[in-house]
């Protein structure tokens, strides 16, 4: 403190000498000058006095960028979607399969969050094996939905076994068998792993009804459902019901996890525990020339496409309408990466589920208040 003032007591001084001094080179009159250095003299003497009235400047800066300005929570997760790509070309040589007959695995996709200053501010970073599993220590993991859901889930199991590679090939193995669910115990970190083949929105609603019964309730839920509908129903004012049904059915059901007061204490290493935290997983972009069936192509249409988006929209279901789910945006990922990224317009590369989760997880991590 001391030491503070005695900087800012020479920085003064200086500025008194040094301001003048300079206008003199810019041709005033020395009246001007005497004048001048009298008036920044009397106002630096002032704020120096005043100074132990007011909170130190870091505390003050601190309380007026995240009260007023730039509450990091609420704006960075509106930022963790914000994610830029690199798709290039491999060299031959760099490829994993040598024979490749795999389209994807021609090009090297790299991903992270956009550079802006905001971003920057948020500390997004890509959770290590280890992270992950301290995060998800002890919890209950759903992912419910089609198979983006399943890619979603493969992608989850596949960060928290490593390089366990003939663990993940047993896993993939069940995990995509045809229209079945699939569970999972990671006995190391206690966490459990459910996913559930739930194509319609109903069945996601069927499934938290079923949970209420049986009075348990997931620590982490990630649900999606729509590209089913879209290509056996085509009608969005069904869908944006059942989405309200949806959203109805987790509010009155769940303890959600709700916005903790700043400057709360964070206790203990398991945080995500006590409440449930919500993810909608979106549709991804459908790149409607690769789609792999004439039916898709014509029923999967932008159009068509568009039309559910904004039922989804409409339904209020996420947290930026005022719902309870955070959005997964696969729309923006899958943009972003491009046609490179799929081989049949529909199912993406491991890199965009990759990414998902890790936006999953800093998004819990924001909600844990493990970083703030
Ligand atoms: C690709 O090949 C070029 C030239 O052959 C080389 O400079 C570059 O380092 C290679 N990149 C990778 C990722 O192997
Ligand atoms: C190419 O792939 C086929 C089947 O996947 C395999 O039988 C064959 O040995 C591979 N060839 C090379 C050169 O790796
Ligand atoms: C998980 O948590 C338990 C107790 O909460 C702890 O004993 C264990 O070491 C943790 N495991 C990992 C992998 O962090
Ligand atoms: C999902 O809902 C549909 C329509 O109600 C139903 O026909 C189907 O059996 C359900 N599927 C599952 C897996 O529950
Ligand atoms: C969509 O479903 C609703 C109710 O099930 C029905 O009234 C409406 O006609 C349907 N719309 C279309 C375009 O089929
Ligand atoms: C889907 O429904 C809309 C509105 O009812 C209709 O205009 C459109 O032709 C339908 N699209 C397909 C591919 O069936």
């Amino acid at each position: 403190m001391m030491l503070g003032a005695v900087q800012l007591g020479a920085a003064a001084a200086c500025v008194v000498v040094l301001i003048p001094m300079g206008m003199a080179g810019w041709h005033l009159s020395r009246n001007k000058v005497l004048f001048f250095s009298g008036a920044l003299f009397i106002s630096l003497a002032i704020c120096v006095h005043l100074t132990p009235y007011f909170p130190s400047l870091p505390e003050f800066v601190n309380s007026v960028s995240s009260v007023v300005v730039f509450d990091p929570r609420t704006s960075c997760t509106n930022l963790v979607n914000d994610i830029s790509w690199q798709v290039n070309p491999k060299n031959a040589s760099s490829r994993f399969h040598i024979n490749a007959t795999d389209d994807l695995d021609l090009y090297d996709k790299r991903w992270d969050w956009s550079g802006s200053h905001k971003l920057k501010a948020c500390d997004f970073q890509k959770l290590s094996r280890s992270d992950a599993s301290d995060l998800l220590n002890g919890s209950w993991v759903i992912v419910a939905g089609d198979s983006q859901a399943r890619l979603f889930a493969l992608s989850l199991l596949s960060l928290v076994f490593g390089s366990e590679f003939q663990r993940m090939d047993s896993v993939r193995a069940d995990l995509f068998k045809r229209r079945s669910d699939y569970s999972i115990l990671v006995d190391e970190i206690g966490m459990k792993m459910d996913f559930v083949w739930a194509p319609y929105v109903v069945n996601l609603t069927d499934l938290i009804t079923d949970y209420k019964t049986q009075k348990s309730c997931p620590d982490v839920m990630v649900m999606g459902a729509g590209l089913w509908d879209m290509l056996h129903f085509n009608n969005t004012s069904d869908y944006e019901f059942a989405l309200r049904m949806l959203k109805s059915k987790v509010v009155s059901l769940l303890p959600l996890s709700t916005e903790l007061p700043m400057n709360e204490p964070v206790v203990g290493s398991v945080p995500i525990k006590s409440s449930s935290h919500l993810f909608w997983l979106g549709m991804p972009v459908l790149i409607n020339g690769m789609l792999n069936t004439e039916e898709k192509r014509e029923k999967m249409s932008d159009a068509v496409w568009h039309a559910y988006d904004r039922a989804l929209g409409d339904s209020k279901l996420l947290r930026q309408t005022g719902g309870p789910l955070h959005l997964l945006d696969s729309q923006s990922l899958t943009w972003n990466c491009g046609p490179r990224c799929t081989s049949d317009g529909m199912h993406y590369d491991g890199a965009i589920y990759e990414a998902t989760v890790q936006i999953m997880l800093n998004t819990l991590l924001i909600e844990s208040h493990q970083r703030l």
